[in-house]
């Protein structure tokens, strides 16, 4: 408890409050917030949403959330938390509810947050009727998920419009990968030590692959899904973020505009795709599961479900090291990790039988989280100078114990917008420069009519994806 930093009280208001992600990610998150102490007293979490439920309703769907989320929760826990709720039966695009939350707010004298947990099509209804209803003040802040926009020119529309209502300063704009706890350990590690930023460079640095594997399908998201595919769901957004961290410069402060001046720097200095070092994929068959198409109710769909691609960070510290970005949906394991992989050492005095040897730095961000890196050492036994690579070992479960259960995103992230502080949050331009590097890849394939490459449910992904890394010497880390 004594790691908690306390927050003011606050209100937040869950637009979609009974929305999936609301149920899955966001009541959970809190309500472990609340149990850590974290939500002053006087703090409310207000749902508004359309379905017609009273309070004792909306109670219940967020016991069950917990359940479903977290395990059978304590009892005085659950019954402190659910006095915290209240709900508000509102119509986005009307006027029915409008008044009754505007009497829950009577008075700026709390933190206040309005999440939009809902499509992009309704934040302009919503800001525009928070306004009208005297909600908002110069310091409410407001919470968008992606996706944000289809393309740049959608994402600018969508800035625009919030511009209108609010002020940078006020949006919260969400990529849950920023909240994950290695992520921030990414860098604490660049930049909390001497050992690796000198080497952290083309000098040193081979390449560097990013891999966000998933066992799961699209599941039932198919109708969403099947219009983004996997370049607009995870790479645009959370696969760029990782690269961006990994390749930024150090900023001169941990502080929100220095971090995200850094990470724009780095998506504005990414070399265009060329065609052929990208590989799209779609699940199929496999004994007993449903295949991409069956999934998304669509027999021809051409929507990706895997994404491999190389690409390039063109600045100083970057020429020549290449970036191997992957992504896919139905995969072996769920297993996400950047990997750096150093150079070999200039000259091996123990010549060629010693073998190919790399040191590497893995960061491991699920199922488990970690950081190893791997040493090479001389194999033991009386044999002669034989070399093994062995890892040096963080795994944050062993390191700290039972304080590594550490909180979801989703907690860490919220708590942050009621703190106001918003480095781990994606700003306008860095949004609109992502939204630059991936639009003339995806126009590129509706051009072609690119059919994506079948692969098996539960593999590695397509063969051309290892073709693309094996071509350049190199090989995927292994999955699972
Ligand atoms: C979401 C994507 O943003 O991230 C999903 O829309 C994906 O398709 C999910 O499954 C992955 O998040 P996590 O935290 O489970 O890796």
């Amino acid at each position: 408890v004594s790691r908690i930093i306390p927050v003011e009280t606050f209100d937040l208001v869950i637009f979609g409050g009974t929305g999936d992600l609301a149920r899955r990610k966001i009541l959970p998150g809190l309500f472990k917030r609340f149990c850590d102490g974290q939500m002053p007293v006087g703090s409310r979490i207000i749902a508004a949403a359309r379905s017609e439920l009273d309070l004792s309703g909306f109670q219940d769907f967020v016991v069950e959330a917990v359940e479903d989320a977290l395990g059978t929760p304590d009892a005085d826990q659950i019954s402190g938390f659910v006095d915290t709720l209240d709900y508000v039966t509102i119509d986005a695009l009307g006027e029915e509810g409008w008044a009754d939350l505007a009497a829950k707010l009577p008075a700026f004298d709390k933190v206040r947050a309005f999440y939009f947990s809902v499509g992009p099509s309704l934040f302009e209804a919503l800001a525009e009727r928070l306004h009208k209803h005297g909600l908002v003040d110069t310091e409410t802040r407001i919470v968008v998920e992606k996706p944000f926009g289809r393309d740049q020119e959608s994402a600018k529309a969508l800035n625009a419009t919030l511009r209108r209502h609010f002020d940078e300063s006020q949006i919260y704009r969400i990529d849950h990968y920023l909240g994950k706890e290695t992520v921030q350990n990414l860098m604490a590690v660049r930049f909390g030590n001497m050992l690796f930023e000198p080497l952290w460079n083309s000098q040193y640095i081979d390449h560097i692959q990013i891999s966000v594997a998933e066992d799961v399908g699209v599941g039932g998201r198919g109708a969403y899904y099947d219009k983004s595919g996997a370049m607009r769901d995870m790479v645009q957004n959370h696969l760029m973020q990782l690269l961006c961290l990994t390749a930024m410069e150090p900023p001169s402060f941990f502080e929100p505009d220095a971090v995200r001046d850094e990470k724009l720097k780095v998506i504005r200095a990414l070399t265009p795709v060329e065609p052929h070092h990208i590989v799209r994929g779609q699940y199929t068959d496999s004994s007993d599961e449903v295949t991409y198409r069956e999934d998304v109710g669509d027999p021809r769909s051409r929507t990706e479900s895997y994404i491999a691609l190389k690409c390039h960070v063109s600045n100083w510290r970057w020429a020549g090291t290449p970036f191997y970005l992957r992504t896919g949906k139905r995969l072996k394991a769920r297993d996400s990790e950047i990997n750096v992989v150093f150079k070999q050492t200039p000259h091996s005095i123990f010549g060629p039988e010693a073998g190919e040897h790399h040191n590497e730095l893995r960061i491991q961000l699920q199922p488990d989280e970690g950081i190893n890196l791997r040493v090479t050492i001389k194999e033991p036994g009386p044999g002669g100078m034989r070399l093994m690579d062995v890892p040096l070992d963080m795994s944050f479960a062993e390191a700290l114990g039972e304080d590594a259960d550490t909180p979801d995103a989703y907690e860490r992230l919220i708590m942050d917008v009621i703190r106001g502080n918003q480095t781990l949050f994606m700003r306008d331009d860095e949004v609109e420069a992502a939204w630059a590097w991936t639009d003339p890849i995806i126009q590129g394939w509706e051009a072609r009519h690119d059919v994506p490459k079948p692969y098996e449910s539960f593999s590695n992904g397509p063969t051309d994806a290892d073709l693309l890394i094996e071509r350049d010497g190199r090989n995927w880390r292994e999955i699972g």
